[in-house]
């Protein structure tokens, strides 16, 4: 049954990591996967996740299921970071919450969902987004087509064209949104323009879809969360992916939630019941230990305040890890302006490096990226950044 089997491309980010791994050389740098390195190079385990772990092995709770939607500790911490604890959809009950397998997770759930909903509709994606982004709704039986985003020659967002697509659109297409830290670009939407999408969405009955993996990595939990507040504030029904493989470097953990905003709790009750199907029928629930740890910080004052020192210690070093590129950078001879690197949010940035420079970058000197020319920030450390400078001056001046 598998002589025909044909080999699988790699998969555009993850496979950089098994690449990576069996490169040998001692200066190799991973700028692929969208992982947060400290400034040793290390991935984290935040004091906050150690303390309510510790604490969750002292009292070796028993393992039984969980509930197909995960548990309502979990759930509710979720909703009041996206909505906010006092939001009037909280109240009303139209947040339907359940606990997914991370960020991808959420957007499978969602995205099988709304193909039982939705059977006929288009999903649309920002030109470029996420590589997952396409190949999951396309998984789920969709066709995926973009709708523009990124503009090259300003290094920001082409507004314009994005809303000129969205007022287009058939009734009932789905739109997926990055609520925050755009991932490839960096660009994000200003407020204002988060409300034209809002109105864009009214006016032609599309089905908003935001997924937020970044929440807290560019200006805090709150300020990140504009997009979902604007949606939440519009009365329109929509989705929302979260993920906290990034916020709680609970990475392997797989911890994540997709939330669907409806027109009461009596919809709720039915969408819930919906969704619980799908969940049954795929993973049948949640695992426990992640959501547990995380429900555990978010529901204690103290470790939630630990918690949002952490993540604003993270921001921080990305932050000065773009501006130490650009310096590295200038300092290494690159005439051409890295300058719009410092503006970019979240942990990438989209460097305008073509397929070509990344395969150089690879090949002479193991510094691995995303054949798009995105670069993970995250992964740069005071030890790697001046190589890795020069090894971008290099291949720009070739
Ligand atoms: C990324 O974009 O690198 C992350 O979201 C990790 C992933 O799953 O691709």
């Amino acid at each position: 049954i598998f002589a025909a089997v044909e080999m699988a491309p790699r998969d555009p980010i993850l496979g950089l990591n098994e690449a990576f791994n069996t490169d040998a050389r001692t200066d190799k740098v991973n700028l692929g996967v969208g992982v947060y390195y400290d400034d040793n190079g290390k991935i984290p385990l935040l004091a906050a996740v150690k303390t309510a772990e510790k604490a969750r092995l002292e009292a070796m709770p028993p393992r039984g299921y969980q509930p197909i939607e995960g548990p309502a500790a979990y759930n509710t911490a979720v909703q009041n970071l996206l909505f906010g604890k006092d939001s009037h959809l909280i109240a009303n009950g139209q947040v339907v919450t359940v606990q997914a397998l991370g960020g991808t997770g959420a957007l499978k759930v969602g995205a099988d969902y709304l193909k039982r909903l939705l059977p006929g509709a288009t999903v649309y994606i920002s030109d470029p987004s996420w590589e997952n982004h396409r190949a999951l709704f396309e998984s789920a039986g969709f066709p995926v087509e973009n709708y523009p985003y990124y503009e090259p020659s300003t290094r920001g967002v082409n507004f314009a064209g994005m809303k000129a697509k969205l007022e287009q659109l058939a009734p009932g297409s789905v739109v997926v949104l990055h609520a925050c830290c755009h991932n490839p670009t960096g660009a994000d939407l200003t407020e204002a323009q988060w409300s034209e999408v809002v109105d864009a969405c009214r006016e032609r009955a599309l089905v908003p879809f935001l997924d937020m993996a970044y929440q807290g990595f560019a200006d805090g939990i709150e300020p990140d969360a504009v997009a979902v507040r604007l949606f939440s504030a519009s009365g329109l029904q929509f989705f929302v992916s979260s993920s906290f493989s990034k916020s709680f470097s609970l990475y392997g953990e797989r911890v994540g939630a997709l939330s669907i905003v409806t027109a009461s709790k009596d919809e709720s009750a039915r969408v819930l019941s919906q969704v619980k199907r799908v969940i049954r029928t795929n993973y049948s629930n949640p695992p426990i230990h992640g959501g547990a740890v995380v429900a555990a910080v978010l529901n204690s004052a103290e470790l939630r305040q630990m918690w949002e020192d952490e993540l604003a210690g993270m921001r921080d070093r990305i932050r000065s890890m773009r501006t130490g590129l650009v310096e590295n950078l200038k300092a290494a001879g690159v005439a051409q302006d890295f300058s719009f690197v410092i503006q970019q949010r979240g942990m990438f940035s989209y460097t305008g490096l073509s397929a070509a420079q990344v395969e150089q970058l690879k090949n002479d000197f193991g510094i691995y990226a995303v054949s798009t020319g995105r670069i993970c920030l995250a992964a740069l450390n005071s030890r790697n950044i001046g190589y890795v400078a020069k090894a971008i001056a290099e291949v720009v001046k070739a």
